[in-house]
């Protein structure tokens, strides 16, 4: 038995020299040394003997054991030398160079927007007032002069929670907000924030998007302030060569209402984002209504006001020749880091 462990150690250093990879090294240390190895077998058998060579032959075998264990822990620490100066060699490694530069996030293309329009109706004397974004019936719907089972319901697909509450579908209701708070003083406002409709997301359509209310509450506010004001926003936001259209409207919480339109960016030709009109509904707007005024303490024989309600999506879109509103929250790096 002695001879069998005297050749199984030479050949095990004999094997060990030869090896050139970590794989073959991991093998080599299965077979000689591993639980299964022959080493470990051969202690196995050591039950075999007799009393007296058992102690002699068991203590040649864990000195054989320990020899290889050491001749292993060499091999292994030269080879690892060896992989390492080979690495260094092939990726020349250039210690001098500078380090690769921190990707840093920017303001998301809503957001940068949103500012933008805050800025311009700044200059103009509004500011930035917020209301709720879950809001009750009476506030999105029936202090709006929008009654239950008034048709008018059906403009706005609602996300109900219950019976009485709804993810706001408009930014209006904050117009109830802001007189019920300002009572009696003059208004000069805006109301950003998101809106949410239970709606067909289309090239031009999100469930859940920006808008922007404004709202001036005062004594001989007239329609032609009201053009005055979005016609300023309009330039200041896209530049003079845009051209503004007003058409007629309906809207229950004003009166008379109109509707804002702007050239689409593809000009005359026509694309999805305008449905090939070449105009772009920006905002819908108008001469606060009576009812409203009142609903917000206002007395409609002494104040009158306007109010519009833009998206802020399509403002953008429009700006940046954005031809589909979902690239805005689909997250795609892509789109989003070149605004
Ligand atoms: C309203 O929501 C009215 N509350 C606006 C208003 C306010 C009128 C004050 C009068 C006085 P409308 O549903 O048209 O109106 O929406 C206003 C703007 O929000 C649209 O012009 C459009 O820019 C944007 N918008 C509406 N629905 C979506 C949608 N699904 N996705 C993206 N933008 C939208």
């Amino acid at each position: 038995m002695i001879e069998q462990i005297n050749i199984l150690r030479e050949n095990g250093e004999k094997k060990l020299n030869s090896i050139t990879s970590s794989e073959q090294l991991q093998e080599w240390y299965q077979q000689y040394l591993g639980r299964k190895g022959d080493l470990t077998s051969l202690l196995k058998n050591l039950g075999n003997l007799s009393t007296k060579d058992r102690p002699i032959v068991g203590k040649i075998i864990n000195k054989v054991k320990h020899e290889l264990q050491e001749s292993f822990e060499l091999r292994q620490k030269a080879m690892r030398e060896t992989i390492l100066n080979q690495e260094l060699e092939i990726d020349d490694l250039d210690v001098s160079l500078p380090g690769r530069p921190c990707i840093t996030g920017h303001l998301h293309l809503a957001t940068q927007t949103l500012r933008r329009i805050y800025n311009i109706f700044q200059e103009m004397g509004f500011q930035v007032y917020e209301a709720p974004e879950v809001e009750s019936d009476e506030y999105n719907f029936q202090l709006l002069n929008i009654p239950e089972y008034h048709p008018a319901r059906d403009m706005w697909d609602t996300f109900w929670v219950n019976d009485e509450i709804v993810l706001r579908t408009h930014t209006s209701p904050g117009q109830i907000w802001a007189m019920r708070e300002y009572f009696p003083k003059p208004i000069r406002v805006i109301l950003p924030g998101k809106c949410y409709r239970f709606e067909q997301i289309t090239p031009r359509s999100e469930h859940q998007f920006y808008q922007v209310e404004g709202l001036a509450v005062g004594k001989n506010i007239r329609l032609t302030d009201l053009i005055g004001v979005m016609s300023e926003f309009a330039h200041k936001m896209y530049g003079a060569e845009r051209k503004v259209r007003i058409r007629g409207s309906y809207f229950p919480f004003t009166e008379p209402s109109i509707e804002i339109d702007m050239t689409c960016s593809c000009g005359d030709k026509g694309c999805r984002l305008c449905k090939y009109t070449g105009w772009l509904e920006v905002a819908g707007a108008g001469m606060v209504h009576p009812v409203v005024l009142q609903n917000g303490g206002y007395n409609p024989e002494e104040w009158s006001g306007f109010a519009f309600g833009m998206g802020v999506e399509r403002p953008a879109m429009l700006k940046h020749t954005i031809d589909d509103i979902r690239n805005f929250y689909s997250n795609d790096l892509r789109f989003l880091q070149q605004f």
